[in-house]
């Protein structure tokens, strides 16, 4: 069968493949592409281990063919470090021993990044319904939960000193001119 001609952007940078026209984004990412974060837990959108986001939206990508992620931007849970430090939620999933063996963590992470970038002061109920396609049978959700809710308030801190560098950068420009 002809592979499909596929032009994507995954993590930022803009990426080509050729795929089977049935062939799932998942094994796309895993087999072709080499980013192997996203995990087949049950291959049947049930567990959420192999959640990616598909222009923001949060997706499972077994259920996704790879040939519709053609001109569309795909998160993995590799894009959520950045300049070599760990993204605040992978740090506090750490701290708050939020993971054992980690196959369900990486989808996790990514629907805790969707939540928070829609809603960035989540409450524990909002936690929970965001992460309720998620399914971790090891940690139990308390931690997990704690773990989004601490990243959750290191994000607004980094948010709220950026915002009064900010200011006092224009101030000394307004006081300069
Ligand atoms: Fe996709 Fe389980 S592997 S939802
Ligand atoms: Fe093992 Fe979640 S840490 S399934």
């Amino acid at each position: 069968m002809a592979g499909v001609h596929v032009s994507t952007t995954i993590n930022g940078d803009p990426v080509e493949f050729v795929c089977q026209p049935a062939e799932v984004l998942l094994d796309v990412l895993r087999n072709r592409v080499g980013l192997t974060g996203a995990k087949e837990g049950c291959g049947t959108g049930d567990c959420g281990a192999c959640s990616v986001t598909l222009d923001g939206r949060l997706v499972c990508a077994c259920l996704v063919l790879g040939a519709e992620a053609d001109g569309r931007a795909i998160t993995t849970v590799e894009g959520l470090a950045s300049g070599g430090r760990l993204h605040p939620l992978q740090e506090k999933f750490i701290e708050h021993a939020a993971l054992q063996c980690g196959v369900c963590t990486p989808g996790f992470l990514v629907a805790a990044k969707a939540l928070l970038d829609r809603n960035p002061d989540p409450t524990v109920e909002q936690i929970r319904y965001a992460l309720a396609g998620n399914l971790c049978r090891c940690t139990g959700y308390d931690k997990i939960v704690r773990a989004v809710q601490a990243a959750a308030a290191e994000l607004a801190t980094d948010a709220a000193q950026a915002g009064k560098s900010g200011k006092s950068k224009k101030t000394r420009k307004q006081t300069a001119a």
